[in-house]
């Protein structure tokens, strides 16, 4: 089987995750990376072997052997970079946030649609054995029909910084806590959920810690909480923060003091709670707790590995893109709408 020679732009910690994916991967190899940091790019080919590296990722997308891009830039570069790759006629990953907003995602959906490329948006925790797990038992019906969520990831003392303190810019990061880790326990729901269609957002959206930063620029929010109607008539609730005072229920984390990123599922026939992983079924009028086996929900290796393999599979025609340009689309409404609910102090439409 051909093996896709793959270039990654930007070699920070989820760049490598995907390098180490591409190490076991029997339908692609790293071919090529960039980053304007010396230090770390040279520290990237000797740990991974890239066979060309560059300051400039236009040199990476000048170079005809490259046939797909992992892009893990700082979010403001992730419209231009992977519009560049589209245009260059080169297959896009790229990380989450998909782009800044949803105008900037119909851009490439639009350019990638036009050329015949794929777009595929960085999202490893649809891949756990967990996800994949909780997925079939909705799949097979266990949960009957599903008509909430509740999405949550929160820190007590958890503002990244990132290099140059670009997570905090509101030029550089198109939001906080939000576009940061929000949108992860979003996506987890809604994937879920089967990607119902979003109609509309109410939500409320805070900067309260800023003393906890000095140095950067801090307009971003530390803190978002919104509840979304779908077209199906279910409701998600979504509660995100990376910076908040949380009671002691919600254990010390290694880095970001208390933190808790858990959601559960509620259906007619059941409910699933992702860590860990639980269904609550009713059985014949009682509730009845049942664990689940493999039911890691951590997005350990196998996860990257997993992701890596559709998005190579998608390239190749064999199977459907799973974290799909449409679904990006609307994901960056959603959160567009959770910005503009936040600012107007009311509910906004989807449209
Ligand atoms: N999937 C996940 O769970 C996950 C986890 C962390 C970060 N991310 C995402 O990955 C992206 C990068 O995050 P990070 O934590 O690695 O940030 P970072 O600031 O640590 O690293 C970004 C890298 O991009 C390089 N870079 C910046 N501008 C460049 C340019 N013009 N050309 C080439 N290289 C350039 C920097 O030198 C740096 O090495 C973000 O969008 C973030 O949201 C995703």
């Amino acid at each position: 089987m051909k093996k896709f020679n793959i270039g990654i732009i930007g070699t920070g910690w989820p760049g490598q995750q995907h390098a180490i994916a591409l190490r076991g991967s029997a339908r692609g190899q790293l071919h090529a990376c960039a980053d304007l940091d010396e230090e770390r790019r040279h520290a990237f080919v000797k740990e991974f072997g890239a066979i060309k590296a560059a300051a400039d990722y236009a040199e990476l997308l000048g170079d005809p052997q490259v046939d797909a891009v992992m892009i893990c830039l700082p979010n403001y570069l992730h419209f231009p970079a992977s519009l560049a790759a589209l245009e260059a006629g080169k297959h896009v990953f790229c990380e989450k946030p998909p782009t800044l907003n949803a105008a900037e995602m119909t851009v490439l959906r639009d350019e990638a649609q036009k050329r015949g490329l794929i777009y595929f948006f960085g999202r490893q925790f649809r891949f756990t054995p967990g996800m994949i797990s909780a997925k079939r038992l909705i799949n097979d019906g266990r949960l009957g029909k599903i008509y909430h969520a509740r999405a949550i990831w929160i820190r007590s003392r958890g503002i990244p910084p990132g290099i140059g303190g670009w997570f905090t810019d509101k030029k550089r990061a198109g939001g906080g806590a939000l576009i940061d880790i929000g949108v992860h326990a979003l996506d987890s729901v809604w994937y879920l959920m089967g990607t119902p269609r979003p109609i509309s957002v109410s939500a409320g959206v805070f900067r309260n810690f800023e003393h906890f930063v000095s140095g950067n620029v801090f307009d971003v929010e530390d803190a978002a909480f919104a509840f979304i109607r779908f077209d199906n008539g279910a409701v998600v609730q979504l509660e995100t923060c990376w910076a908040g005072n949380l009671p002691d229920d919600i254990p010390e984390g290694k880095y970001f003091g208390r933190e808790t990123n858990n959601s559960l599922v509620f259906g007619t026939k059941g409910t699933l709670r992702l860590k860990p992983l639980t269904l609550f079924e009713d059985q014949n009028g009682a509730l009845v707790t049942v664990p689940i086996t493999n039911g890691n929900t951590q997005d350990t290796g196998d996860s990257f590995a997993a992701q890596l393999e559709n998005f190579l599979a998608a390239i190749s025609g064999d199977a459907q893109p799973i974290n799909s340009v449409d679904q990006a689309v609307e994901l960056m409404e959603m959160i567009d709408a959770i910005y503009s609910s936040g600012t107007l102090g009311r509910e906004v439409p989807i449209t």
